[in-house]
């Protein structure tokens, strides 16, 4: 999935500092997990892998590619192939109605709803599925592997077909080529480690006492929240028919206001984080040009680091995103590094 601020570009760096940095390294804490591609390079890796974002979404996916180490079975619901068959599913094989579809009447240009996210068949495919999967769930037909396992694969399906360049926040206002195809969901692509990995859907805050061998760092870096960015995904994974407001029919924030995103409270985030982890070694993601400068975060991992342990690793950005045009000629990708037990 294309995330905002996704670091599949910057794997290797990210990997070959901690084999040139970090000794015995077995448990790894992705605070910040977003789009899960690092989790999933720490799980490749063969490291324990924990992932945590306050997204739901990003949680639904990580709780099957990241939790999960084997495809599970569907035994009880009796359906050899259940991607196969929601992919077939259409709104007169199931007793839903197009009032509770919620995806259909909000994001499509169906009655009264002129918002154009979706194409309205692949909207009410999108709620079909989404309806089966949670009356399985609730029948328990499926347990909470096989369920967390169909959401992340609906998710990662829907991007494929959305109206949009990329993020949430705005539809584009003619049909996209893509739209036209049809909803496809496909099997996520489970890597078995042979670790216990987990998943949360926490507040960073809640985590901190975990001890692990690294925690990997990744928040945001400026004012751009996450939630309007991928607003429709958090619905069609929570489906809690949220009250939505505005142009874009937005959801209201829960607790998902990022306190990396405000000026006045990213200091604090940062020495929050940095002083109450019980990780062995913590590595930051950030850049040069982000909310906090960097003399300042600087100086925060230098006052927690323990035997003066912390280092900087810069990235020239026009390396790092070779392929993107782009005129941030100054712009780095960093790697704070820092022991801290
Ligand atoms: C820069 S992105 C992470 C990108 C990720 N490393 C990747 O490669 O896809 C930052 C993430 O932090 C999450 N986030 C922001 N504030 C948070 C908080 N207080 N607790 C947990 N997650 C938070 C956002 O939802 C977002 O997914």
């Amino acid at each position: 999935m294309r995330y905002i601020g996704g670091k599949g570009l910057l794997l290797e760096n990210i990997n070959n500092v901690i084999s040139a940095e970090i000794p015995n390294v077995s448990l790894v804490l992705d605070l910040f997990a977003g789009s899960g591609v690092v989790s999933s390079n720490f799980k490749s890796k063969g490291y324990r892998t924990i992932s945590n974002d306050f997204l739901y979404f990003s949680y639904v996916m990580s709780r099957s590619v990241i939790a999960l180490n084997r495809k599970p079975t569907f035994k009880t619901l009796g359906i050899t192939d259940p991607i196969k068959y929601l992919n077939k599913l259409t709104i007169s094989d199931t007793d839903f109605q197009t009032d509770e579809c919620f995806i259909y009447n909000n994001y499509s240009p169906v009655g009264e709803c002129n918002r154009m996210y979706f194409q309205p068949e692949n909207a009410l495919k999108i709620d079909i599925i989404r309806l089966t999967i949670e009356k399985w769930h609730t029948e328990q037909l499926i347990d909470d592997n096989e369920y967390f396992y169909l959401l992340s694969s609906l998710i990662s399906a829907v991007p494929f077909v959305s109206n949009i360049t990329g993020v949430y926040a705005a539809y584009l206002k003619f049909w996209d080529e893509r739209t036209y195809k049809k909803l496809e969901l496909t099997e996520p692509v489970i890597i078995n480690n042979g670790k216990k990995n987990e998943s949360y859907n926490k507040d960073f805050t809640e985590l901190l006492s975990m001890k692990c061998d690294l925690l990997y760092a990744d928040p945001p870096y400026n004012s751009r929240e996450y939630l309007p960015n991928y607003h429709i995904l958090e619905t069609i994974a929570k489906y809690d028919y949220p009250i939505i407001y505005g142009v874009t029919g937005m959801r209201t924030y829960g607790n998902q206001k990022s306190v990396f995103c405000k000026k006045n409270t990213v200091a604090s985030a940062f020495e929050t984080m940095i002083r109450d982890c019980q990780s062995r070694y913590i590595l930051i993601s950030y850049n040069n040009e982000a909310l906090l400068s960097t003399d300042e975060l600087s100086d925060i991992c230098r006052r927690y680091a323990v035997d003066n342990s912390f280092k900087l690793f810069e990235y020239d950005y026009r390396r790092y995103k070779n392929k993107i045009s782009n005129n941030k000629k100054g712009l780095k990708e960093q790697l704070y590094l820092l022991r801290r037990h």
